[in-house]
């Protein structure tokens, strides 16, 4: 290497490992010129804009200034005489899109400029971002009293229009509060769409005023004999749903409700068992998913909607109708996964219809029922949008888009055909799938054969395969949570960040600005406001709170105990369970106890076997739920459990212990 390159290539790593120190913002925006200095943010400020219909940005901004320094913020409206911040909204702003803005920071002060609202809450996101993690906290700190900004300019646009997350609330029902602050991690992060999976086998979440029963106790709350915490049942009013909407148009987010049906829709059949295609309708109650294998054998409903009842199609239409006055959404949502069809094709009824119409295969039929829904939903003046199931044959409206999660030739699959799509694959973005490993110890779906590792997703591009020529039907990508298998709110966090922050960069930054070993770097800052934020991550091996080895057990049962402080951090709920890694014998279990400081406070006595088995499809004996009603901050936390080897000693494997809080998002797991 010549000096003058060996020069030249030690000036580009500095400034890069200088901008990197410096510039944290997920995801990576466009175009960043750093200057020479900073602005410094006084104990007063002013924020001002140039139109009254931005003035929220400015109080929005305020808030996140204000609430944990001593900065006093005045907002104003005013074109000339501009604040040390100035919010400036230019129609004649040359950015790609309305989310494009720039941000300009001098010594004096920052501009942001954009062509519309969009544009401009992003531009006071990635201003946000410029300041400290800390500007975060809930509570006063004095680090926050001094900021300085450095002195940059920021051009910035989006690479997607969808940059989506998708939340199933009938597996598990998460309340107003959790999804508001979903709605604000995503907007800090740029994501735009949340997609609500409003109805399932597992309960049936929004009020529809024509149709009362659909949000009656049996299908909208888990029986008691399913031990599920009484906030895991429930639904939204639409007066929740218009709160919600709000909340998240403010912060630049669409919400997409679905109603999945034909399949997916025991809740229905519950409340109107004259919509079935067939009379089976045990058990009487929705219940969680992992109970499935116990009243059906699978996962799979034995009964769906009847595509050949007319009242089916009347019971949609009212339902879209009030979904669509709900949801300003220009897609609706109708699933379309997963229908058994043998529960059709082995109706007379259904036999007959198909005969009177003249259609040959099974398929005809599923084609027939999703064009009468597309139907409605674009009478309705919105646009149809289904799971890939949904495109059987060709005679599917192109006004339909595809939400691609059945491999990644889905996507190209919809788009060669002339259908808009929206990139969802199970590999690599189900985060209901774990990220590290089978033995992680975290909540996760371990079902499925994949990782899908933070840097699996960072490095997947949804338009893989897709030609330039077809990159417009492309709307966009999403991650999905299912929480089946993670349930508590601080299990699913755990499974979504911060994956998330994957996704919100690889549906927004262009591919030559991408770059893992950088991300992860920036990754580490944003972990920082995670924690600041009280949303917990994942923490590579940070699950795994204890173990035992042959030299722990016995061929009779014996107490051991496991030190399991660090691990409780506030009062909440606690998953603690025993994965066999390894040798000839599994491990039995006779109960265990939490104590603090030597004193029980909680147990679960049941019996328990810790074998190989990771699937879902049976119940793990191995899973065992405590509670710490009053956290003791100075107190001791032990885990005691009987143990023996089962047929002999050679038994290995790690505990772990996941504790939630009560009331999510008020305290973080120590690190
Ligand atoms: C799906 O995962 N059934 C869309």
């Amino acid at each position: 290497m010549k000096k003058r390159d060996f020069l030249t290539l030690l000036l580009v790593l500095l400034f890069t490992v200088t901008q990197a120190s410096i510039i944290n913002i997920i995801p990576k925006p466009t175009k960043v010129k750093i200057g020479n200095g900073v602005f410094k943010l006084d104990e007063k400020v002013t924020i001002t804009v140039n139109d009254e219909g931005i003035l929220e940005l400015a109080t929005f901004l305020e808030a996140i200034l204000e609430q944990s320094s001593s900065i006093k913020v005045k907002s104003a409206l005013k074109e000339s005489n501009k604040g040390n911040i100035h919010i400036e909204l230019d129609a004649n702003y040359k950015g790609e899109n309305k989310e494009a803005y720039s941000l300009v920071v001098t010594t004096s002060g920052v501009t942001i400029t954009a062509s519309d609202h969009a544009g401009l809450f992003y531009g006071v996101q990635s201003l946000r971002q410029l300041l400290p993690a800390s500007i975060e906290s809930d509570e006063r700190l004095a680090v926050n009293n001094d900021i300085t900004i450095p002195v940059v300019e920021i051009i910035d646009a989006p690479r997607f229009g969808w940059r989506g997350y998708m939340q199933d609330v009938s597996r598990t029902f998460y309340g107003v509060d959790v999804m508001k602050k979903y709605i604000d991690v995503m907007s800090l992060y740029k994501m735009n769409t949340l997609h609500l999976h409003l109805t399932d086998d597992q309960g049936w979440r929004i009020e529809i005023k024509s149709y009362p029963k659909l949000t009656s106790e049996v299908t909208t709350t888990f029986p008691e004999q399913y031990n599920q915490p009484t906030e895991r049942s429930g639904y939204y009013t639409q007066e929740d749903i218009k709160h919600l909407v709000e909340y998240a148009k403010q912060r630049n987010i669409t919400i997409v409700p679905e109603i999945d049906i034909p399949g997916h829709s025991w809740a229905t059949l519950l409340a109107y068992p004259e919509l079935g295609v067939n009379d089976n309708h045990t058990p009487n109650h929705v219940f969680p998913f992992l109970a499935s294998w116990g009243h059906w054998g699978n996962q799979f409903t034995p009964n769906s909607l009847d595509p050949t009842n007319e009242k089916v199609y009347e019971f949609l239409e009212g339902v879209f109708t009030e979904v669509a006055e709900m949801f300003p959404s220009q897609y609706i949502h109708f699933g379309g996964d997963e229908v058994v069809h043998k529960f059709w094709s082995e109706q007379p009824h259904v036999q007959k219809f198909m005969q009177d119409k003249g259609m040959k295969t099974i398929t005809n039929l599923q084609s027939y029922f999703v064009e009468r829904v597309a139907a409605i939903i674009t009478s309705l003046d919105r646009k149809p949008i289904g799971w890939n199931d949904i495109l059987a044959d060709e005679t599917l409206t192109k006004e339909t888009a595809i939400m691609s999660w059945l491999g990644e030739d889905a996507i190209t699959k919809a788009v060669n055909n002339g259908y808009r799509a929206v990139a969802t694959p199970t590999y690599p973005l189900y985060f209901d799938i774990t990220q590290e490993g089978r033995n992680d110890g975290t909540m996760a779906d371990l079902n499925y054969g994949v990782i899908n590792s933070l840097e699996a997703i960072y490095n997947y591009d949804p338009a893989q395969g897709v030609a330039a020529d077809k990159m417009s039907l492309l709307l966009g990508v999403q991650a999905n949570m299912w929480p089946a298998v993670p349930q508590e709110v601080k299990d699913i966090n755990v499974q979504n960040f911060p994956r998330l922050l994957g996704v919100a960069e690889i549906g927004w930054s262009s591919l030559e600005n991408k770059n893992f070993a950088e991300f992860s770097s920036r990754i580490e800052e944003n972990k920082k406001r995670l924690d600041f934020l009280k949303v917990d991550y994942f923490t590579p091996g940070g699950y795994i709170s204890g173990k035992w080895t042959p030299s722990d057990v016995t061929t009779t049962y014996a107490v051991k105990e496991w030190d399991v402080t660090n691990k409780v951090y506030t009062s909440g709920r606690v998953i603690t369970a025993f994965f066999f890694t390894d040798g000839d014998n599994f491990l039995e279990i006779d109960g265990v106890e939490l104590l603090a400081d030597g004193k029980v406070i909680s147990t679960d006595a049941h019996y328990g076997l810790a074998d190989d088995k990771r699937g879902i499809a049976r119940p793990r004996t191995y899973f065992y739920n405590v509670e710490v009603e009053k956290y003791d901050a100075d107190a001791k936390y032990t885990l005691r459990a009987k143990i023996k080897g089962k047929g002999g000693s050679d038994s290995a494997g790690n505990l772990t212990f996941n504790l939630s809080p009560y009331k999510p998002f008020t305290a973080i797991e120590k690190r």
